[in-house]
């Protein structure tokens, strides 16, 4: 099979498409042809040995990066009884997605709901859980409450606006003004470019900050808050820095990692296929294009999510 390898840290360039034999399937695993793989910022920053990404694979190279796929399922190990060859699942990886072939753990995986695109499928799992937990389990959002997200047409903030709506929440989205009709299209409240200076003045001051861009964008809008808001930094790499200064200003803030959750990506796949949620895919280029989805990724100015596809 067919899979993207990196074997050193560095530029898009060291995405390079190599032949491999297939892992053999243990007990529980399934063995999955992959249809789709979503392509997240973690992949690049990781590439690009960069994170809590870069540090969990230093001593794993060459590595495949992919931590969400779509596919079919071709065959299942011994104790598996979850999932059938033919099935169509989803779901998140510790890594090797970017593949025509993955083996992964059956109960890392849900089955697709009919209803549910493969590219919709594709793309939820790692930004729409992310989404989720930021807004519930760590932002503690309630109905009535309103919530600042940035990075809101992205992949994360555009199912976050979503889900915050679904919540109650009243929503103020912040994006590039060529992203406005799609948030308005998503129902937020009020839609605000960042760096309109007046617009972000007038803001009226937010329970919750949902940051999805870190550093100087989230140290910038922790004045946007109530005297007791909350902060959720979802960047991990200036996590620390972002709450510290949350802190100092007398906010509550954390940072978060996400962690799999099928129980969750199934409310999120019923969402999808009673259409509460709708899964943006701007850009879907073949696995052997790998290195441009990265390209991509790192202009930071990408609609909803990018898909390799096989
Ligand atoms: N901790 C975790 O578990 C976890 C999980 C998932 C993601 N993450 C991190 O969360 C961040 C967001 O992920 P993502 O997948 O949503 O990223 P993404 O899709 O690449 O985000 C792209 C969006 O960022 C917006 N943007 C860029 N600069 C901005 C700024 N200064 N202010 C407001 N918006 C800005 C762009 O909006 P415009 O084009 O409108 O300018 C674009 O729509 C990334 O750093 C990612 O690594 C962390």
């Amino acid at each position: 099979m067919k899979h993207l390898v990196i074997k050193a840290f560095g530029d898009a360039d060291q995405l390079v498409l190599t032949e491999s034999t297939v892992n053999a399937l243990a007990s529980n695993e399934v063995r999955i042809k992959v249809e789709y793989a979503g392509v997240n910022p973690v992949d690049a920053k990781t590439r690009a040995g960069l994170g809590w990404g870069a540090e969990a694979i230093k001593d794993q190279l060459p590595w495949t990066p992919g931590l969400e796929v779509m596919g079919i399922v071709e065959e299942t190990g011994s104790e598996v009884s979850i999932h059938h060859a033919g099935d169509r699942v989803c779901g998140l990886l510790a890594g090797g997605g970017y593949s025509e072939v993955v083996v992964a753990p059956a109960n890392a995986l849900l089955r697709v709901p009919r209803a549910v695109s493969n590219e919709m499928a594709a793309g939820v799992s790692l930004a729409g859980i992310t989404a989720l937990q930021a807004l519930t389990e760590h932002g503690c959002l309630l109905a009535n409450e309103r919530v600042l997200i940035s990075a809101a047409a992205g992949g994360v903030g555009h199912l976050a606006v979503q889900l915050a709506k679904d919540i109650g929440a009243s929503v103020v989205a912040l994006a590039s003004p060529n992203n406005h009709e799609f948030l308005r299209g998503l129902e937020a409240d009020e839609v605000i470019d960042y760096q309109d200076e007046a617009q972000l003045a007038a803001l009226a001051p937010a329970d919750l900050l949902l940051d999805l861009v870190g550093g100087e964008s989230a140290l910038g809008l922790l004045s946007h808050l109530k005297p007791n808001g909350r902060v959720v930094t979802v960047p991990t790499i200036t996590a620390e820095q972002v709450v510290a200064a949350a802190k100092a200003a007398g906010l509550t803030a954390t940072g978060m990692l996400k962690h799999n959750d099928t129980q969750q990506l199934s409310l999120l796949l019923d969402a999808v296929a009673e259409q509460r949620l709708h899964v943006e895919v701007s850009h879907v280029y073949p696995l052997a294009e790998g290195a441009k989805a990265h390209r991509q990724v790192e202009t930071g100015h990408t609609r909803g999510k990018i898909l390799l596809k096989n």
